[in-house]
């Protein structure tokens, strides 16, 4: 997926990855404005200015051709206003009504290319335009966020799973799998189920256990016992099974009992698209586990993980011709 986009073989598509580029490296010239964390509400000025004029080269033409005589104020045939034809209108719908962002912004991106979704006004040949429509716009949004300094939109999330494997020496690779089966509803805490998807991983709980004379106060574990210094829960071997669609998966963050880890780990590179109907399709090796040694200590049977994506939906179909 993102791996072709230098395949363009037109003016149009260099424009919008130029125009994505050019925004990513000029937010920073933005003011800040003290970010609001109940309501959202447009800030004036330049950062508002350049996700505006992202919005008029990408969404807005779509919407405006396509899609403005059912979404817009002076209709109520479809939900939302984000294909108004008053610019502020629409773009308000996107950013405060938060059809711009993930959840709904597929929602967009699904139905204007959907046939069925009232033809002939939508449908396959919208797939282009809506490919790079994403692309940018998604990265507008971002630097729109970052330059009015508001927190991050929220990321979806995992609940968390208790880790109770018993203590194996440095080394051992006797891995404890454990599957997280996105097609229940709760196994995410926060974001949209996805059908039909599966995440398995393994992890294990390597380490020493000392006398506990060994041992200062501060050292001692939550469970009252007290481990060597490279005593570490490692998670490796990330896969998923997809269902009938191919999903987007990247930045994987390791949250320990609640709080993010802040471990470095190899999952955060992650930014991969995994085909429909894979079977344990490995997003990430076994050789470089990400390491977890919470400075708190341990508590085996009571410690859990959890993951939290920057990106955890279904992928935007690519058009055939990339
Ligand atoms: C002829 C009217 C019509 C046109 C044109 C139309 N839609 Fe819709 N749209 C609807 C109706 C009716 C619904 C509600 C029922 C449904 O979800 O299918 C809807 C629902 C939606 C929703 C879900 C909104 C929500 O809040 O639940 C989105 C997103 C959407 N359409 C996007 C589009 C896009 C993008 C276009 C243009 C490419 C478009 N629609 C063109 C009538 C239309």
């Amino acid at each position: 997926m993102r791996g072709t986009i230098f395949n363009f073989g037109n003016l149009q598509k260099l424009f919008w990855l130029t125009l994505s580029f050019g925004i990513a490296v000029t937010y920073n010239a933005c003011s800040r404005l003290e970010p609001n964390e109940n309501i959202k509400v447009f800030a004036s000025g330049g950062c508002r200015g350049q996700l505006e004029t992202n919005f008029k080269s990408t969404y807005y033409p779509i919407f405006q051709q396509h899609c403005n005589s059912c979404h817009s104020s002076f209709t109520d045939q479809g939900p939302g206003d984000f294909a108004d034809e008053e610019l502020d209108i629409g773009i308000t719908a996107m950013y405060v009504d938060e059809y711009g962002y993930p959840d709904k912004l597929s929602l967009i991106n699904k139905n204007a290319v959907d046939p069925g979704h009232p033809a002939p006004t939508s449908g396959p040949e919208l797939e282009e335009d809506i490919y790079y429509a994403n692309e940018s716009w998604s990265q507008a949004l971002i630097a729109y966020d970052t330059c009015i300094g508001s927190p991050p939109p929220v990321k979806p999330k995992t609940k968390g799973f208790v880790m109770s494997h018993t203590l194996d020496p440095v080394g051992t690779l006797a891995y404890t799998p454990v599957s997280l089966s996105m097609t229940l509803a709760g196994d995410l805490e926060v974001g949209n189920d996805l059908p039909g998807v599966t995440f398995t991983f393994e992890y294990t709980f390597e380490g020493e256990e000392l006398t506990l004379d060994q041992c200062t106060v501060e050292k001692i574990s939550p469970d009252g016992k007290c481990y060597s210094p490279e005593t570490a829960y490692k998670i490796r071997n990330l896969k998923v099974t997809t269902g009938s669609a191919a999903i987007d998966v990247s930045n994987i963050n390791l949250f320990f009992n609640g709080a993010f880890s802040g471990t470095q780990s190899t999952f955060r590179a992650i930014d991969i698209e995994v085909p429909a109907n894979s079977t344990d399709f490995q997003i990430s090796s076994g050789t470089q586990p990400a390491i977890l040694q919470p400075p708190e200590g341990f508590n085996p049977g009571v410690d859990a993980l959890s993951f939290e994506f920057s990106v955890l939906q279904e992928a935007v179909p690519e058009p055939a011709d990339l």
